[in-house]
């Protein structure tokens, strides 16, 4: 009865939805526990598309609890949208099969209107390429101790105190960025009109997670973004606002660090990211495009072109630290397919020096330069390959190397979107 962490090991859109879907069958609670509605899980299930930006990506299986964790920041809005988004394609959602932590902090209008309002008025250099949805805003209002929370939308009178408290400290930044006020009495009205549809779903998730975890129940913790964005260990300031990094999971729910016996990092078999910062193995030539062709690389949640680049097993080996990795899920194989030669950073150069791992300082970050090792590549199709004796003898070489490089074993491989195009090398959730 293990409980396993899902968390994305590189700059995000790993292919964690899909793994956590496919994972999902063995679990009986799947809980989200950080970020919010920035992340985009694509899940595709005999063809059916299906795209979660809030919801645990557990929901579509059915038969299972879904969580939504104190460590998200939730617009709420916006979740109720994407619950009738998904009915509509027949996921059964009820407060049986879904739960809010009743401390979870709200993202407000006006958290998106200033996040998009900052990202507007930077310059270059100073623009982060959020996906304006308010999330960075959410958390300094968390941090800064005048969040308006789940909770507080149980009884009128905190909800206006809690209103004026952030009013109090929004209208003049708004003030500063050109932007009018907020219009108190209208959002008040929108939060008691959203509280009766919330708040059905509200628990104790702390608690419940500790009764599931003492019965013996299968914990599944659902990551979004990835590593290299952690607040903390991410390539700052070209991060998002939350702890990213697999110790969060604990946090993010309210249980122990001692219930979660085995962590699953989400690898690229390439590299992409959205949005501003650095990206040593960032290639812009045909090498390029041909990974974005090949794997569709376009954001679920903005749309955005995702910048692509090689594995970089050096930045992997790094996440795998921090995150205490226990084993891989390799994804998108099928889409190095082909190429003739194949390219893995092991390093860096830096002003003449050898690097073993990402300088934290920015400016020695965007000097450093890779150090690659060339492998042959394959010529034939890896696309739907369900066993390791589907697989040409190089791509094996490559898992192989990527295994040695990155010191941490391949336990799935995936090798298409589909969910049952996914290899099990070990079990996370064997004993
Ligand atoms: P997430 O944010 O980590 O859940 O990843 P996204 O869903 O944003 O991006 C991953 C994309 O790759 C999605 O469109 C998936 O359907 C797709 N995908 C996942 N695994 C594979 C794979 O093994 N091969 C291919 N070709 N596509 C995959
Ligand atoms: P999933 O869960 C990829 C990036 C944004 C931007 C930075 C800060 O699908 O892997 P934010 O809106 O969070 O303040 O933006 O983080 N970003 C992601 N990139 N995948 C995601 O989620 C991301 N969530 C945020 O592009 O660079
Ligand atoms: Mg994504």
């Amino acid at each position: 009865m293990a409980n396993v962490v899902v968390v994305g090991a590189q700059w995000g859109d790993e292919g964690k939805g899909k793994i956590v879907d496919w994972l999902s069958e063995r679990a009986d609670v799947i809980a989200r526990f950080q970020g919010g509605h920035n992340a985009g899980h694509t899940l595709v299930i005999d063809g059916k598309v299906y795209k979660l930006h809030a919801l645990p990506s557990g929901v579509v299986r059915g038969g299972k609890l879904s969580v939504i964790g104190n460590g998200v920041v939730l617009d709420p809005w916006h979740l109720l949208n994407e619950i009738a988004t998904v009915r509509a394609q027949g996921v059964e959602i009820t407060p049986e099969t879904l739960i809010i932590a009743e401390n979870t902090p709200l993202i407000m209008p006006f958290h998106g209107e200033l996040d998009r309002a900052r990202e507007e008025a930077a310059s270059k250099g100073t623009k982060i390429g959020t996906t304006g949805r308010g999330i960075g805003p959410a958390y300094e209002d968390k941090v800064g101790r005048r969040a308006i929370r789940v909770a507080d939308l149980a009884d009128a009178a905190t909800l206006e105190a809690r209103v004026d408290r952030a009013l109090q400290h929004h209208d003049p930044l708004r003030k500063g960025l050109g932007v009018e006020a907020i219009d108190r009495d209208a959002l008040i009205a929108l939060l008691n009109e959203v509280a009766g549809e919330i708040l059905p779903f509200a628990a104790p998730v702390w608690k419940v997670m500790n009764e599931k975890r003492k019965a013996g129940k299968r914990i599944l913790f659902e990551g979004a973004q990835g590593a290299l964005l952690d607040i903390d260990f991410g390539t700052y300031p070209y991060v998002t606002s939350s702890n990213v990094i697999a110790g969060q999971a604990a946090t993010g729910v309210g249980i122990g660090p001692n219930s979660i016996d085995y962590v699953l990092g989400i690898v690229k078999a390439y590299t992409t990211r959205v949005g501003e910062g650095p990206f040593p193995t960032e290639l812009e030539d045909e090498d390029g495009n041909r990974l974005g062709t090949r794997g569709h690389e376009f954001g679920t949640t903005t749309g955005r072109k995702r910048r692509c680049g090689w594995f970089d097993a050096c930045l992997v080996r790094q996440t795998c630290a921090t995150s205490g990795i226990n084993g891989i899920s390799l994804t998108k194989l099928d889409v190095l397919d082909g190429f003739k030669t194949l390219k893995i950073c092991t390093g860096y150069e830096l002003d003449g020096e050898r690097m073993d791992y990402l300088p934290t300082a920015a400016d020695q970050q965007a000097r450093c330069r890779p150090i690659y090792e060339e492998m042959e590549g394959w010529s034939e199709s890896t696309e739907g390959a369900r066993s390791w004796a589907d697989l040409p003898a190089n791509a094996i070489k490559y898992v192989r190397r990527v295994e040695e490089l990155i010191d941490c074993p391949v336990a799935l491989l995936s090798t298409s979107p589909e969910r049952e195009d996914t290899i099990l090398v070990t079990d996370p959730f064997a004993d």
